[in-house]
């Protein structure tokens, strides 16, 4: 079940302030038209300060308060961040990362995901809020836990990895054998002998971390279910139950797995680059977290007023970013816009982190900012419970960026995620709407997908890839994909082995450049990072290689197959080829961007419901106005699109009910 309407809001953590402040915030939000705060996350040494005794007067006041001021509630539970009373209680649930360090408390997610004691405190916990708020009516939602990602290597995650491999092998021959540990002497003679890729001397076992990465999300998930069922109990069957999942360019967790269990996706957002590129960002995480909810609905449930996440600073946003980015996320499937936090912490860890009311209080710029932006998400309301359709799809397999995130690669800037986000931003860059694919999904309903560095593809993948093309669909693989198996053993006989036939190639050599090295291409384009060497196998050579020792051999290919067609892609092409290449695919397969002719830096995504009616939202994130051909009602100008047409302006939004 989703949430019903456009939420507006963010963490709220009363008890970081007193009774006035609170008075405020009534009146602020109400100016901002704050409708969903999320409480709670952190507040487990608040609500049970010793084991077993709950203090709920002080959270039963604020949900009365929210309430009372038409406020909704997510409701979240603490357990991202155990009081110092459970860890010294529990030292054994303390994590122990790679190298043997057991972590202190002191910071938050101090915690083993694995470990019994922490498991039955965390269910404790969430199941007595839930007894005691259940059918509170403020409580619209339920959040579990706070961005699940952290892994262990201690004893009890060791005890709990060797019961996952026995489920998934059966029997140590198999594990022996998929795991290839004939190479190096590791033949394991006993499940107990099986360890956490802990540190070592040497590089580790690619089949033995890839499991340990596959055992730790199915961990979060089953940490995750157990809470949420725990929940389920005690609330009503229209109630959502759901937790915030990170985007980083880090991934622990299966994200289609957990799309499959929450009853609606939600994300935390944090930008990670100013101007056009930071839009871009945007729409790669706003496409995953539709695409990981199979394209239902789903909720922006953290995002920074003021905070643009680069890796050694945080730098502030331009005026009219806070609309701009709120509604990017909107345009493509949110039903709202949440941040972290309310109000910005004037002590803790984060409290440089920006808020919608900032340390400065409301007579600023962000505040003003924040409120205009929930008066447009309020104009938003009759959009909520619509959604994208797309027909261009990018794979993403969480199997296929853990196998090729090991260490001894050919090459250490193979790098998945930003693969991933690059072949997304050329669809972007033609206006585009897409969605991401496993690649085991029916996948049917794309005219094309486009697969980065699927390094790693099962038979199961192969055989979906293989059935799309046959069936019409336009394919374009890129290097390095293919080769080996779901236990990350290599596929024999030929690069790019599952997809050989598919593609029409044979490639007998991986050819790696040297760092800044590039390799003349035919068409006067040059490739980097990588190159192949390959023949042709009933497919035509798109593109040569102009130069060195691959000098004439085939770069990109094109091959049809069945009713489809097969590209592939050997090298990484300069940005300009790239796009030129995948705007050949696009012309080929007959996808059109959503509107044409808009120029770079300016978005236009559709949203529909199951009636008919359409919302277009053009987003302009350029500095120059630009014209749109629409008709229809302007939501946020609350009136109707002029005869002459629709301006909008530099850095700024339209949403129009179209006619
Ligand atoms: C060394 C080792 C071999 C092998 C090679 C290649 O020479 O003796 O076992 O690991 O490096 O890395
Ligand atoms: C994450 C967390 C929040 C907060 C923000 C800002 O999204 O969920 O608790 O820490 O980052 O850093």
């Amino acid at each position: 079940m989703p949430l019903t309407g456009m939420a507006f809001g963010g963490d709220y953590n009363p008890e970081q302030w007193d009774e006035e402040t609170w008075k405020e915030d009534d009146e602020l939000m109400r100016q901002a038209r704050v409708n969903l705060v999320t409480v709670g996350v952190f507040s487990w040494a608040l609500l049970e300060p010793e084991e077993g005794r709950y203090e709920f007067g002080w959270l039963d006041a604020q949900l009365e308060r929210l309430h009372a001021n038409g406020v909704r509630v997510d409701l979240a539970t603490p357990t991202a961040s155990p009081p110092p009373w459970f860890t010294l209680a529990h030292p054994e649930a303390m994590p122990v990362t790679a190298d043997g360090t057991r972590l202190t408390h002191g910071s938050r997610d101090t915690y083993c995901l694995a470990a019994p004691a922490y498991r039955r405190a965390a269910v404790r916990i969430a199941g007595a809020l839930a007894e005691r708020y259940g059918d509170h009516p403020a409580v619209a939602m339920w959040h579990i836990h706070n961005e699940y990602a952290t892994v262990c290597h201690c004893e009890q995650s060791a005890a709990a990895f060797r019961v996952w491999l026995r489920a998934r092998h059966g029997s140590l021959d198999a594990l022996n054998e998929a795991w290839g540990t004939a190479f190096w002497s590791q033949r394991y003679g006993s499940w107990e002998q099986i360890m956490p890729p802990r540190a070592t001397q040497w590089h580790l076992n690619p089949g033995h971390t890839l499991d340990f990465r596959r055992f730790w999300s199915d961990e979060a998930l089953a940490a995750y279910r157990e809470q949420r069922d725990a929940v389920r109990r005690h609330i009503p069957a229209a109630v959502p139950v759901t937790t915030n999942l990170m985007l980083p360019g880090y991934q622990n967790l299966d994200l289609w797995a957990f799309g499959r269990e929450v009853d609606f996706v939600g994300i935390d957002h944090y930008m990670d680059a100013p101007g056009v590129d930071g839009d871009a960002d945007t729409a790669f995480g706003a496409d995953r977290a539709r695409s990981f909810g199979g394209g239902r609905p789903w909720l922006l449930i953290e995002q920074g007023t003021n905070t643009v996440y680069l890796p050694d600073r945080v730098l502030p946003k331009d005026p009219g970013r806070i609309l701009r980015s709120s509604l990017a996320h909107i345009a493509r499937g949110s039903d709202g816009a949440l941040f972290f936090q309310w109000r910005q912490s004037r002590a803790g860890a984060e409290l440089w982190h920006s808020a919608m009311v900032p340390h400065a209080g409301p007579d600023t710029r962000i505040f003003r900012e924040t409120a205009a932006t929930g008066a447009a998400v309020a104009a938003l309301e009759e959009v909520a419970g619509s959604t994208v359709t797309a027909e261009a799809a990018v794979l993403h397999d969480a199997d296929a960026w853990w196998a090729l995130d090991t260490n001894g690669m050919p090459s250490s800037e193979l790098d998945y995620p930003a693969t991933l986000k690059r072949a997304h931003r050329a669809l972007w860059d033609a206006g585009v709407t897409t969605d991401f694919a496993h690649p085991e999904s029916d996948l049917s309903r794309y005219r094309l997908v486009l697969a980065p560095s699927l390094y790693l593809v099962s038979d199961a993948g192969a055989a979906s890839l293989r059935r799309y093309v046959e069936g019409g669909g336009t394919l374009l693989v890129q290097y390095f994909s293919g080769v080996v198996d779901e236990h990350h053993r290599v596929r024999t006989g030929g690069y790019p082995g599952a997809l050989r036939e598919v593609l029409g190639i044979r490639g007998e050599e991986h050819r790696p450049l040297a760092a800044g090295d590039a390799v003349a291409l035919s068409d006067g384009s040059a490739g980097t990072l990588w190159s192949e060497d390959l023949r042709t196998e009933g497919a035509e050579a798109v593109t040569s290689y102009a130069a060195g020792p691959l000098s004439g051999k085939p770069a990109v290919t094109r091959y049809g197959f069945g009713a489809g067609t097969g590209w592939y892609v050997s090298t990484r092409l300069a940005d300009a080829a790239y796009r030129a290449l995948v705007g050949r695919v696009l012309a080929e397969s007959g996808v059109r961007p959503e509107v044409a002719g808009l120029p770079a830096g300016v978005e236009a995504v559709r949203r529909r419901a199951a009636d008919g009616r359409s919302w277009l939202f053009v987003i302009n994130n350029t500095e120059r106005q630009v014209p749109v051909s629409v008709r229809g009602r302007d939501l946020l100008a609350a009136r109707a699109v002029p005869p002459e047409g629709l301006t909008v302006p530099a850095g700024g939004v339209a949403v129009v009910r179209e006619e």
